[in-house]
Parts: C-alpha cells; structure tokens; sequence
C-alpha cells in the first residue's frame, strides 16, 4: 500500500502525517507492506525542511521530521493508491488536478479515519499560534491510527 499525504505548503501538517504513520506502521511491524510519502498543493517550500515549529513540536511527542517540501506531480496519481488531504481546499484542488476518474477515486480526507475527533477538516497551524501544531498532532495521531485500522481490517 502506497500512501501519499497532501497539504498546501508540504511543510506542516502532510510531513507530520507522514512521520505518524511511518511510526505507527513500523510499531506494528508492517513497514515492508507500506510506502509513505508526502506532497504540497504549492511549490513555495519545495526544497526546505519542515517548518521549525512543526519539527519542535514533533519531536516532544517522540517524531523526528526529515522530510523536504516538494509539490504533488501527476504521476504521483499514479503511483500511490491513496491520496490524503487535509482539508476541503486541498480536496478541491486535488480533484483538479487528479488526470483520470481512476485517480480521482484515491483522494480521500484524513478527518474521516478519525476515531476520537468529530471534525472535518485538520486546521492549517501555519499562521495560528504554538496550540495549532498540538492540535494537528493529536488530530493526526488519531486519524493515522483509524487510517492503519481500516487498511489492515
Ligand atoms: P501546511 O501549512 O499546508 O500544513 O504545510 C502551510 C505551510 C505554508 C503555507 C501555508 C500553509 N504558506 O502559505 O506558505
């Protein structure tokens, strides 16, 4: 399974999703059956690390970010099987920008493998305050838990 996270800037929340669940497949001793990734719906980072506020955050909780910033392709449609957006704006672009129906079909929402939460969209943290960035890491360790569920159900 090819799992691809997406958000605007790749720098805040798709890379934090990505670390979550590459810890959480590696916990469950599944990590030869997964490929994860992550992406931006804008190029503006591309090439940088995540954002120091994000990486400070993750790493209290026990993640290390490594990730560099780097803007969805058309191929990525192609090679992953699932596509995760955070957030409405992200699904709209994503349809946008998704070539075939086939690959339309892969963008799902993180908010919906939530099991403790009951929202529908993980808030941006970028221009928010130091709470922002808990908050997208209790959300997405939540929904990365109920993501991994329903894959290996
Ligand atoms: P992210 O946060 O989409 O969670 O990575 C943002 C990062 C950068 C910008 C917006 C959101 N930006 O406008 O540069």
């Amino acid at each position: 399974m090819r799992i691809l996270f997406v958000c605007l800037g790749n720098i805040c929340r798709s890379p934090m999703a990505e670390a979550i669940m590459r810890k959480l497949v590696n916990e469950r001793g599944l990590s030869a059956e997964y490929e994860i990734d992550s992406a931006g719906l804008i190029g503006y980072h591309e090439g940088e690390g995540s954002d120091p506020r994000m990486k400070a955050h993750a790493w209290r909780h026990g993640y290390h970010l490594t990730h560099i910033s780097r803007p969805i392709r058309e191929i990525d449609f192609d090679l992953f099987d699932l596509i995760v957006s955070m957030d409405d704006s992200n699904w709209d672009r994503l349809h946008r920008l998704a070539p075939t129906l086939e690959a339309e079909a892969k963008i799902v929402r993180m908010t919906d493998y939530c099991q403790t939460h009951t929202i529908d969209h993980v808030p941006d943290p970028y221009y928010g305050g130091e709470q922002g960035f808990e908050n997208v890491i209790e959300i997405l360790e939540d929904a990365c838990a109920g993501l991994l569920d329903s894959l290996q159900a």
